[in-house]
């Protein structure tokens, strides 16, 4: 039997924008102290558990029931997904060689280029799984897992830490930071390859209201929160999109399943939510010093027993 606690610390591919690994010490420190883990106790209880918004999969990877469903719009990250489910072993060892390549620069402006290299290597495959491996390089590599994704499907990003970057140094050694890299893919293969739950998700790439929920499903959703990317758009376009995720969590509501929901906690988003009991936490982010006030909402009975 898996450890419940051991089984979500270590479950973390790798860096998201909005991963719920923050959020998530926080739930399990301050709020249901006496379970290590809530999404692998409370999936447990449903036939399906839906991660409509899935990133980094972290929720999906920590969950513990019989059918997962994890949905993404991004097209790359599914690809990557479905590549550590059918051929893991090639892809890492093809990531490995990259990353040993980007390690061997030994000066700043050399691992630049490097890294603008394996920008291009993605943006000329974009239709074809074998932009893969330079995906997952990019996100292993990018400041905090920030791949924007520009209209045309092309990425743009920004290289993290190299150790050669001796003015703002995030490295002791060249040898500090093998080891970083290393530690990444060692986890990586071992959530895919020596834990055979992972292989089970089912990744789908569509649009969230696109994806039916079946009867007795748990549904997470954690979209792009409220006033972030999207609204860097459009004001109206974002509230009309946290509109649609609320109406989804009714529709889930109405036909008798559950659903928990992660935003910020604007007012917009406190107000939308209001019929739910939305709750306020302030999770803390020591990686940056960064107070964040989030709004965290279910309707799973238990949940609201143990919370409001
Ligand atoms: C806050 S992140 C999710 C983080 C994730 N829970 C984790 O722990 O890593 C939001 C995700 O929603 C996806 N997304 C944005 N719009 C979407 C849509 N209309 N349908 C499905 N997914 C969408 C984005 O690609 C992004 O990966």
């Amino acid at each position: 039997m898996v450890d419940m606690h051991t089984k979500m610390a270590d479950k973390s591919l790798f860096f998201y924008p909005g991963s719920k690994r923050v959020m998530y010490w926080y739930i399990l420190k301050y709020i249901i102290p006496n379970k290590n883990n809530f999404i692998y106790y409370h999936s447990n209880k449903y036939s399906n558990f839906y991660d409509l918004f899935t990133g980094s999969a972290f929720l999906s990877i920590n969950s513990n029931c019989k059918n997962i469903y994890a949905n993404d719009i991004n097209p790359s990250l599914i690809d990557l997904f479905q590549t550590l489910q059918t051929n893991p072993i090639d892809l890492l060892k093809f990531v490995k060689i990259l990353c040993d390549e980007y390690l061997e620069c030994n000066d700043r402006d050399k691992a630049k280029q490097y890294y603008r290299n394996i920008k291009q290597e993605f943006n000329a495959r974009l239709t074809s799984k074998d932009r893969i491996p330079y995906y997952l390089f990019l996100l292993l590599n990018s400041f905090k897992g920030f791949i924007d994704f520009r209209a045309d499907g092309q990425v743009s990003g920004q290289p993290s830490f190299h150790w050669s970057n001796r003015e703002n140094p995030r490295f002791r050694d060249k040898q500090q930071h093998i080891e970083f890299i290393d530690t990444k893919i060692e986890r990586i293969e071992n959530i895919v390859i020596n834990q055979p739950d992972f292989e089970n998700i089912n990744f789908t790439c569509k649009e969230f209201n696109d994806i039916e929920i079946k009867q007795d499903s748990l549904v997470f959703l954690d979209p792009p929160y409220h006033e972030t990317i999207l609204s860097y758009f459009n004001k109206d376009k974002d509230e009309e999109f946290q509109m649609q995720v609320f109406n989804k969590a009714k529709e889930i509501h109405d036909s008798g399943s559950h659903f928990i929901a992660t935003n910020y906690s604007t007012s917009f988003i406190m107000d939308l939510y209001q019929k739910f009991n939305p709750v306020i936490i302030n999770s803390y982010n020591k990686n940056n010093n960064f107070n964040k006030e989030e709004m965290f909402c279910s309707n799973i009975p238990e949940l609201h027993h143990h919370i409001f």
